[in-house]
């Protein structure tokens, strides 16, 4: 075997592989039995697109997450934080900027009753889906003992109800009808986590390069990426850049948080503000409402729950079509990758005692290659016949 294949040393190129899509573990769950069922998948994806899941009949979770954008919400910020995608979203432990939902699942149940967001109760989403997707759910779910009861209940629960919101009803409820409503919002959580599973990154050109270089064919390698891109890959794995050490993995991500302290992280406590009610969920790994599948909740049980390194951190995002998910970070601060890029260069700590990130001193071309191979990780969302939306850019005209 050659000591470098195209001035790779065999470490790097290891490094490279770990990057690689085809490194991806196959996406599991173990709170959702569900995950890989393609009917849950189907009710999923209608449900996602359906404005019935919102108080006004004008919200559903495509409205912010939009396929056209790449599932994001391609606007400036207009709440607290920035809208991420939801494609590949499955691969990370935590989800939100401040990871405050162990699962994908979970994590669907937050916007329905958020009052900013589709503002329902769970009560309320409960009857959505007895008066507009009974038979998917069946098809998805059987006919489980929660839902037969609830059906024949319906007419005698009050409309709106939920512990977050009019508590009072949520109390006059019995407990078993609590916990078949809570038993059957969790079934539309995993629903939408179904859906979501599905969208995943296209292989990339970075991708088919390592592969290339891998089958020493150096050819194909020059016209997968140009050597301003190649530049730009080296500085990313490299001291110089220090990129890997947090956006690692297929994904470009270690999925952990960390302080960048990008401005306005002093108003955002991010991870350490949410940290201690993840074990309270009632929605959590650990939960009643989770399955009890193959894989643990090691993640949860050996939480730290505290320290000042927590503070104003926030997940690391994947940078995969990081081109199509304009603004940046997870306040919008940045509308274009050359002003992250030369945020990184510069790391200022913004008024915060504390920062990951040190100086990297690199030249204005350098950054320019940086950004330049973070184009060659652009490739949509991976093609399929039944959930594949792909990105406007993607479509031939
Ligand atoms: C009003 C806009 C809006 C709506 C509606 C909305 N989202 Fe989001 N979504 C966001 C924002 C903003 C965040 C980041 C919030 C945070 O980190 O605190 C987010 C975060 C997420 C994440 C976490 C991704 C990650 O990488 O951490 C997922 C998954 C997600 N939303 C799915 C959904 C689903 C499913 C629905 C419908 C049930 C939905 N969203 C409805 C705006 C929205
Ligand atoms: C210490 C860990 C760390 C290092 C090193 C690091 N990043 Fe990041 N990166 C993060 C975190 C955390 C965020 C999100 C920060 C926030 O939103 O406040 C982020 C955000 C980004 C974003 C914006 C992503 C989005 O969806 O908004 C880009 C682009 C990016 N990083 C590229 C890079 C590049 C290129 C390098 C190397 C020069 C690098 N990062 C080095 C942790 C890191």
């Amino acid at each position: 075997m050659p000591a470098s294949r195209h001035g790779w040393s065999q470490l790097e190129l290891k490094q490279l592989q770990s990057l690689q899509l085809s490194s991806l573990p196959p996406v599991t769950d173990p709170g959702n039995a569900y995950l890989a069922n393609d009917a849950a998948a189907a009710l999923g994806k209608k449900l996602f697109f359906s404005s019935q899941l919102s108080r006004k009949g004008d919200m559903s979770c495509a409205h912010c997450h939009q396929p056209k954008y790449y599932f994001t919400s391609g606007k400036p910020v207009d709440g607290k934080r920035n809208t991420p995608t939801v494609v590949g979203a499955v691969g990370s432990t935590w989800q939100f900027w401040d990871g405050r939902a162990d699962s994908l699942w979970s994590q669907a149940l937050f916007p329905l009753e958020d009052p900013t967001e589709h503002a329902l109760t769970r009560l309320e989403v409960v009857h959505v889906v007895l008066d507009y997707f009974l038979d998917d759910f069946k098809a998805a779910f059987g006919k489980t003992a929660s839902l037969v009861e609830l059906v024949e209940e319906q007419s005698s629960l009050p409309k709106q109800a939920s512990p977050v919101n009019s508590i009072e009803n949520w109390h006059r409820l019995t407990k078993a009808q609590r916990n078949r409503i809570n038993q059957t919002y969790a079934l539309v959580g995993k629903a939408l986590a179904a859906y979501q599973a599905r969208l995943m990154p296209a292989v990339s050109r970075f991708d088919r390069y390592v592969d290339a270089i891998v089958e020493e064919d150096y050819i194909s390698a020059s016209q997968l990426l140009s050597p301003a891109e190649e530049a730009g890959l080296r500085l990313f794995i490299s001291d110089s850049g220090r990129c890997v050490r947090c956006h690692s993995g297929p994904m470009f991500s270690s999925g952990d948080f960390t302080t960048t302290a990008v401005p306005g992280s002093h108003r955002d406590e991010g991870r350490l503000a949410v940290i201690a009610q993840l074990s309270s969920n009632e929605f959590n790994c650990l939960s009643r409402y989770a399955d009890k599948g193959e894989g643990s909740c090691d993640e949860l049980i050996y939480l730290k729950t505290d320290g000042e390194e927590l503070r104003h951190a926030f997940k690391v995002p994947s940078l995969r079509n990081i081109t199509l998910t304009a603004p940046y970070m997870h306040n919008g601060s940045f509308d274009h990758l050359s002003e992250v890029l030369d945020y990184y260069n510069r790391s200022p700590r913004n008024g915060l005692n504390h920062t990951e990130l040190e100086p990297l001193y690199l030249f204005p071309f350098q950054l320019k290659q940086l950004e330049q191979f973070l184009s060659s990780l652009e490739s949509g969302i991976a093609p399929s016949s039944v959930w594949g939306l792909t990105h406007s850019k993607e479509k031939k005209e």
